[in-house]
């Protein structure tokens, strides 16, 4: 059966291929979801791609996703993985299971960004292998989704 799955990107990922390019490498998020996109396709599957950098847009799409059966959802937080408990409290609420992605190594970098509020309730964190975090999270995605 098609899978449904739909990949959120938090603050400032808008701004991939420009912003600092030594950690977040020089693709855009434009080409990351459009390689996405095919992978998903050759899978027969629908993906979605949403990003924003306001928590209450993130929040909503994540009350909508229940509505439209979505089976899975692919989460790169960004700031917000340090923060939100409110994004957190919607992934918690629509029981969707999701994977957390980060483009860098996380537990490798300032103190402050070691703390996910995410990491416990996701299915797998895959962090730190720049845009293949997205690529590898979706392929397990289209593995699992729709399975318990
Ligand atoms: C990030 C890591 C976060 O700490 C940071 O705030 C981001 C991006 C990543 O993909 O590596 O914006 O989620």
């Amino acid at each position: 059966m098609a899978k449904n799955i739909l990949c959120l990107s938090g603050p400032n990922l808008n701004l991939l291929g420009s912003r600092e390019p030594d950690k977040y490498g020089t693709a855009t998020l434009g080409a990351i979801e459009q390689k996405l996109g095919v992978q998903a396709a050759m899978a027969g599957s629908k993906l979605t791609c949403f990003q924003s950098n306001s928590e209450s847009q993130l929040v909503d799409r994540i009350q909508q996703a229940a509505q439209q059966s979505v089976d899975f959802i692919l989460i790169n937080p960004a700031a917000y993985t340090h923060t939100s408990v409110a994004i957190r409290d919607a992934l918690a609420a629509v029981a969707i299971p999701f994977v957390e992605i980060h483009l860098t190594h996380i537990r490798a970098r300032e103190p402050f960004r070691h703390r996910s509020y995410f990491s416990d309730l996701a299915v797998g964190v895959v962090s730190g292998l720049g845009p293949q975090s997205y690529e590898l999270a979706l392929s397990y995605a289209l593995d699992h989704a729709g399975k318990d």
